[in-house]
């Protein structure tokens, strides 16, 4: 069945619904509230708490698409199954069903919903680990054979175990294959030896698509399900996480065993259609297509990485920017511009006429209009940031080119690549692409650590800062939470409704708050807002939150940064109520006091500075002062 994401991701949602799940909207990119990250990398991320034991608003059967950016991935562009951006199909079993529900689940899903050819599914599962004392889903297996049956296929078990012994042994006429833990097991960091104390993993059993393509023996001498040639793609990982890392370094069972099912909707997708290059799902084709017009190019050969290199990296940055994250030199920021600033590059290879990159946009929030209807929302904000970063790079980068080409180095050094980036805004990627073009390697290593530590020598001194949202879960820091709500409120109050957050960074001693608006804001518009905070702390307004439809949500006035999804439910915030008359209310994970007087103990709500961020975007630090 030729599908497009849409349909996918609403079968998908559809069909766990109807075995009892409850649909979440997707989280945003950009964690809110937890600091160990720059950006979500998988659809566990947001879960966390819940998987270690905290109860769900929503239930013990949850199911979401994830929006997922891996920067880790970067390098990979250019192979027909690798983005940056994706998402991750979700089903959550906090406690309740386990594998006995969630394979046969699985797999109806792909036979019966996506219609694909069981003949076509080969499937890895844990080989266990000795050392760690976690021993082999059988389980897994005895499922696996059942399901296979059915469909009259005889689902012989191989051993396998390393990517290695895979090229030299092959398939040998295998259906299930046992992987070690490299392969076949689930953790944020890794393999069980790689795991921290505290942190919960478990097996996994993954399942690949046979595209029938020939192996290519470059990947090894044979073929197996994870080899890197591109016959077999995975297209789905269930983890069955039930256990957690001790500090002596053994392993207990979690209190509850979980279900974290990830799946990529792209590579769904593009089985449904039988065709292995994602890059021909709807949402990435059209953009392709939009490229092959304006550079006069064909999507072919050796032209492929590039048009695979702007259609991913722009994607990427189209959903970054509406979460928030604005094109800049540090953080998240520095993302969007690697991603941009790449695709820039690869735009010249192909002949694109410059300044073309913001025209598609529109390509992709058409493609996500239903799923995703704040990319059309914020469609010219988006457009504006891309076309302001694109003049920012074409201004110096004829004169890095320039710089680039006196190099004459068999391998440019971590220096140079570090001039390269001081002077000229090259990121590492530029300068590493540019290098491939001459045959010239880039010292990386180098350029890493001299990164580092210009990184680390421009944070000394100054103040401790966190990525996207709350440092910790202090009782200032969720006062000064509370306070970038009131803020919000207050600036749409003062400024006009064309302000929203466009990101918010909250230590224990001071709130940051990105906004859209065009102009510095006079004194006497500070004071207005920071009066107006002053005031809604004095009335002492009780602060309480809803679950609520989206839909029913947006009707009541609910602003913030969540609004993106197809999704059904979302909590909101509301400071006051009918009494005290409602002051905000706003989408929002939490936490927050219970009653804006508890702001007033921490003193006078002050803005502490306001100033530029980039073109249509403004930031203020304020603080409490006794
Ligand atoms: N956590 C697993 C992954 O990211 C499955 O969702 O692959």
């Amino acid at each position: 069945m030729h599908m497009k994401l849409q349909d996918v991701r609403i079968k998908y949602l559809r069909f766990f619904e109807s075995q009892g799940h409850t649909t979440l909207p997707s989280a945003s990119l950009v964690p809110e509230n937890d600091p160990t990250t720059l950006f979500t990398g998988s659809g566990m991320q947001p879960l966390l708490p819940f998987l270690l034991g905290e109860k769900h608003p929503q239930g013990v059967r949850l199911v979401n698409s994830q929006k997922c950016f891996r920067a880790e991935d970067i390098d990979e562009i250019g192979d027909n199954r690798h983005t940056t951006f994706f998402e991750m199909l979700g089903n959550w079993s906090l406690g309740d069903y386990f594998k006995q529900e969630q394979i046969p689940w699985f797999f109806e899903f792909l036979t019966k919903k996506i219609g694909l050819d069981p003949s076509k599914l080969y499937v890895t599962v844990f080989a266990g680990d000795k050392k760690n004392n976690i021993s082999r889903d059988m389980e897994a297996v005895e499922l696996w054979k059942k399901l296979f049956k059915k469909h009259g296929i005889d689902a012989k078990d191989i051993e396998i175990l390393t990517e290695q012994q895979g090229g030299e042994r092959g398939m040998q006429g295998g259906r299930i294959f046992y992987y070690d833990a490299k392969k076949n097991w689930w953790s944020r960091a890794g393999v069980p030896d790689n795991m921290p104390s505290g942190e919960p993993g478990g097996p996994d059993t993954e399942v690949f698509y046979d595209f029938g393509t020939k192996h290519d023996t470059k990947y090894g001498k044979q073929c197996h399900p994870n080899c890197d040639c591109e016959r077999f793609m995975e297209i789905g990982n269930s983890v069955f996480m039930e256990y957690i890392k001790n500090s002596d370094g053994t392993f207990s069972r979690l209190p509850q065993h979980n279900v974290d099912f990830g799946g990529g909707l792209e590579r769904i997708t593009a089985t449904s259609n039988n065709n292995a290059d994602i890059f021909k799902v709807d949402a990435l084709d059209i953009v392709i297509k939009h490229i092959e017009k304006l550079s006069n190019t064909a999507y072919e050969s050796e032209h492929l990485r590039s048009f695979r290199i702007i259609a991913d990296h722009l994607r990427a940055a189209v959903f970054m920017i509406a979460d928030g994250v604005i094109p800049t030199n540090t953080e998240a920021g520095y993302f969007a511009r690697r991603l941009l600033r790449r695709a820039m590059l690869h735009m010249d290879t192909l002949g694109m006429p410059k300044n073309t990159l913001t025209l598609l946009v529109p390509d992709i929030t058409n493609a996500y209009a239903k799923a995703y209807p704040v990319l059309q929302e914020r469609e010219q904000n988006i457009q504006m940031e891309i076309q302001e970063e694109e003049e920012r790079f074409r201004k110096t980068l004829q004169k890095g080119l320039h710089e680039f080409q006196k190099i004459t180095t068999k391998e440019i050094s971590g220096e140079a690549a570090f001039d390269l980036y001081q002077t000229y805004g090259f990121p590492i990627e530029v300068t590493e692409e540019l290098a491939r073009k001459k045959n010239v390697r880039v010292n990386r290593k180098e350029f890493d650590e001299k990164m580092k530590r210009h990184q680390e020598a421009s944070r000394i001194g100054a103040e401790k800062k966190f990525k996207g949202g709350l440092a910790d879960h202090s009782d200032m820091s969720v006062k000064y939470h509370t306070a970038t709500h009131l803020l919000h409120q207050a600036l749409r109050t003062v400024l006009g409704t064309h302000v929203y957050q466009k990101g918010s960074n909250i230590t224990p001693e001071r709130l940051r708050f990105d906004f859209t608006h065009g102009a510095k804001m006079t004194n006497e518009e500070k004071k207005k807002v920071e009066e107006l905070v002053n005031q809604k702390i004095q009335e002492a307004l009780p602060v309480t939150y809803e679950i609520l439809p989206i839909e029913e949500a947006k009707k009541r006035g609910a602003i913030g940064l969540f609004d993106d999804q197809y999704g059904d439910e979302v909590k909101v915030y509301q400071m006051g109520n009918s009494a005290t008359g409602i002051f905000s209310m706003e989408f929002c994970g939490g936490p927050h006091v219970e009653n804006t007087k508890k702001l007033g103990e921490a003193g006078k709500f002050i803005i502490q500075k306001e100033e530029a961020v980039s073109a249509g975007v403004r930031r203020i630090k304020a603080i409490f002062k006794k």
